[in-house]
């Protein structure tokens, strides 16, 4: 009998062999061995990790809303792939002694490079011109050079993570493009970023070692992270407090209508969510993965709040910088408490937005009651997504605090103590606290093509002057 040719082998009737994962000649070619795969993915993993830290560190003083916005998907990313590496390594026989040691001292000089870079555009070109085009392309060299049947596994690790690192460097490209038009000095950085990467014998460390490095621009000396929220020049009177978003939603005097409105507000100012989890993230060392996975998605879903509540206002036709995004939430909670009390807060927050007369429930109501469509889809996930929250919540921080009473309470007063006189700020000269309401309701009512409606026109409550209860006085993590 005629032995089968590699070229011509087929299966049953003409079916594929191999479940069609590749031609027969290629699986006989291509493959690494195990030690190789594992030495490759322990770089990507020391990448992924360092990213996340970089993305996440960086979110709260940068200014710009955009970047704030893509660093709170893409820690999101890093760190939910790290966890799939980290699972596949631990696959592979080759026990993953050191994951989370830099495994080259040239990649953790690229890191604490970037991670000090002094100036957004500097943190984007290191970033998204330097660092993920070397990681995507490592990752696709590592596709190109794995045995699809041998090592399918870890084939669906990389694809997946190659498919979404192609993504963020198309969206690193695009921000590359909009903040820097002359890159000469960055130039001169991205050489000792570049000769860092190249020593390290390049992501995946394949290529030659070599032990010198270049000398550091930025990173001389240790990170610190900075805790103090920074918003762009979009962003104005950031310390108003002079309408109580609240009181008007849950008024039930008050139509529909223009409850959206005040709802693609709350939805907005979700951005102060993020600016306060990142800290909470990056003062909270040594936890389990699944910590920060979580914590990392949670951190992604209220980013995506506030973009959702963008979206609104732009279809509502308000022009969104003209209304006051205060910061005083995320500044309040990242200066004046440790990590676990303003978990604490943020979990207190969250339980309190289940009840179905105030919370995600009635709001979704509203936007029923309204018919409008966009308001529907922004309530109807942004309900989904905090119940998702609140499980978090029980799931990390009621089991370092023993019960779900105790973390209610403890979480109750640590929001108290960050109580401050609005007045002060007015005093101080930081705020009017300026009703800015009536005129953005008047140009939503442009847009809608509907009357100006006196009761809705004239609301007027301040956060000021229903502060009997400090539980009024409501934020929406
Ligand atoms: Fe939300
Ligand atoms: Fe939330
Ligand atoms: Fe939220």
């Amino acid at each position: 009998m005629k032995a089968p040719s590699i070229d011509s082998y087929t299966g049953y009737k003409g079916l594929p062999p191999l479940v069609d994962l590749m031609p027969v000649q290629t699986a006989l070619d291509t493959g690494l061995t195990v030690e190789e795969a594992v030495a490759r993915m322990k770089h990507f993993h020391y990448a992924l990790k360092r990213l996340h830290e970089i993305f996440t560190s960086r979110i709260t003083a940068e200014p710009i809303y955009e970047l704030k916005m893509a660093y709170s998907m893409h820690s999101y990313l890093c760190i939910d792939h790290l966890g799939a590496f980290a699972t596949r390594v631990r696959e592979m026989r080759q026990p993953p002694y050191g994951l989370d040691k830099a495994p080259h001292p040239g990649l953790e000089f690229l890191f604490d490079e970037i991670q000090n870079a002094p100036t957004s555009e500097a943190l984007v070109y290191g970033l998204y011109q330097v660092v993920i085009p070397a990681l995507t392309e490592s990752i696709a060299k590592q596709i190109e050079n794995t045995n699809l049947l041998f090592e399918h596994p870890t084939y669906r690790v990389l694809r997946h993570a190659h498919l979404e690192f192609k993504d963020i460097q198309t969206y690193g490209q695009k921000a590359l493009k909009a903040l820097i038009a002359d890159d000469t000095e960055l130039k001169a950085w991205a050489e000792t970023l570049y000769s860092a990467l190249t020593a390290a014998g390049g992501m995946d460390s394949t290529g030659l070692w070599d032990d010198t490095l270049p000398t550091a621009m930025y990173s001389a000396e240790d990170y610190t992270y900075d805790p103090v929220p920074q918003r762009d020049e979009r962003f104005q009177d950031l310390y108003n407090m002079g309408v109580n978003a609240e009181a008007f939603l849950h008024d039930p005097e008050q139509p529909a209508l223009p409850k959206t409105l005040m709802m693609y507000y709350k939805r907005m100012r979700e951005i102060d969510v993020p600016e306060m989890m990142a800290s909470i993230i990056t003062e909270t060392p040594d936890k389990p993965h699944d910590y920060y996975r979580d914590m990392g998605r949670q951190l992604w879903d209220e980013a995506r709040h506030a973009m959702m509540g963008e979206l609104g206002f732009l279809y509502a036709g308000v022009d969104w910088t003209q209304i006051s995004l205060n910061f005083t939430w995320s500044r309040s909670l990242n200066t004046m408490l440790d990590p676990l009390q303003r978990h604490a807060v943020l979990f207190y927050i969250e339980q309190g937005l289940m009840p179905k007369k105030t919370g995600k429930e009635a709001e979704w109501e509203y936007a029923v009651a309204a018919e409008t469509p966009i308001a529907m889809k922004m309530q109807d996930y942004d309900w989904a997504d905090e119940i998702l929250h609140a499980r978090i919540g029980r799931d990390w921080l009621v089991k370092e605090l023993g019960s779900q009473k105790e973390a209610m309470e403890y979480g109750d007063k640590c929001w108290a103590v960050t109580y401050q006189d609005f007045n002060t700020w007015k005093d101080q000269g930081l705020t009017e606290h300026a009703n800015w309401w009536p005129a953005a309701y008047r140009q939503a009512c442009a847009t809608w093509g509907c009357e100006v409606d006196s009761q809705v026109e004239s609301f007027d409550t301040s956060y000021l002057t229903s502060r009997a209860d400090m539980k009024e006085v409501s934020a929406d993590a």
